[in-house]
């Protein structure tokens, strides 16, 4: 099987080059790569790389995710997340070639508490939801071979993610206040990875298979819980934090205002995911530990 990965350097990108490996001969590229365009501001050179390699499976990893630079930054960010997941989407139907690509939580106003499935309404409340919408859609009415995963609160163990930034301020701060009022699941790269090289070998004798899936990890939490488990674990694993305990304190997401509106509820449910691929979706907090281990043995 022939892969094509792109955006290989990103959170999701850089499991994916360990969990895609196995599967075939995978081509991996950034947006510098060389000779072949792996830069998805350019979507007709990204569609060229596509039918110069005439890869089996393309992964599209890359995407414009900087959610409040977004809204200032609209034309690039629609080109990466809509101009280009539309070029390989077209480049993916000529070479009958399944596209995989990821899209987000955002594309839901975040109404209500109950979990969102895969066809209830969308409604984007910022400028990154409505271009992940519109490269969703893209994708979906070429007619190409797809899968799409919407996932959420996404993180890795490498660069920067949100459990660092909590016990870097609460070693510096004897105060930390953190959003409660946000619902949504943790989901790390490497469950992403894992299961996006899963739905590939079931999916690539399986055409019926092609669609759109949520795929976030087991149970729910809110930013301000999630930073509670991870100074928590942290204090148990002996680090020394200035932040003292019972003092994290819980503020709505009215006092923290963010150029971009974001969802209230993330909640996504993956039942259509599990159903349809016989795979089990780990709490949240199997992942964050294992991040967390990793990072704080360091
Ligand atoms: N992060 C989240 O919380 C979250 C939540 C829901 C859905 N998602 C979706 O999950 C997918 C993976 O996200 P992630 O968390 O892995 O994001 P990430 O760590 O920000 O990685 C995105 C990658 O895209 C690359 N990229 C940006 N512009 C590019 C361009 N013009 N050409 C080629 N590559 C370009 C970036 O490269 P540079 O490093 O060079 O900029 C980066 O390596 C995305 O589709 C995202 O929308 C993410």
């Amino acid at each position: 099987m022939k892969i094509l990965l792109l955006g290989k350097n990103g959170q999701v990108g850089w499991e994916l080059q360990r969990s895609l490996a196995p599967l075939g001969n995978l081509l991996a590229l950034d947006r510098h790569s060389q000779p072949e365009c792996g830069d998805l501001a350019n979507p007709e050179g990204i569609a060229k790389t596509v039918d110069d390699f005439k890869p089996d499976v393309i992964v599209n990893a890359a995407a414009y995710t900087a959610v409040d630079k977004a809204e200032s930054e609209t034309e690039l960010a629609r080109v990466i997340n809509a101009d280009a997941p539309a070029a390989l989407a077209e480049a993916a139907k000529r070479q009958g070639a399944w596209l995989v690509h990821y899209s987000t939580d955002y594309v839901f106003d975040g109404s209500g508490e109950t979990p969102w499935r895969e066809d209830d309404a969308v409604n984007p409340l910022s400028v990154y939801g409505k271009t992940k919408l519109a490269g969703e859609l893209a994708i979906r009415q070429s007619g190409c071979l797809h899968l799409i995963f919407r996932t959420s609160w996404v993180y890795a163990a490498r660069g920067n993610n949100f459990a660092k930034t909590m016990l870097r301020l609460a070693r510096e701060r004897e105060q930390l206040s953190v959003i409660s009022d946000q619902a949504g699941a943790p989901t790390g790269a490497e469950l992403l990875a894992d299961v996006t090289a899963h739905a590939i070998r079931v999916a690539i004798s399986r055409n019926d298979l092609s669609g759109l899936y949520h795929l976030v990890a087991g149970g729910e939490t809110s930013w301000f819980d999630y930073a509670d488990h991870v100074l928590d674990v942290a204090r148990h694993s002996g680090v020394q934090l200035k932040l003292p305990e019972n003092a994290l304190q819980a503020i709505p997401t009215s006092q923290y205002p963010t150029p971009a509106q974001r969802p209230l509820n993330s909640r996504l449910s993956t039942a259509k995911l599990t159903g349809s691929f016989g795979l089990h979706l780990p709490d949240w907090q199997v992942g964050v530990d294992r991040m967390l281990a990793e990072i704080l043995e360091k």
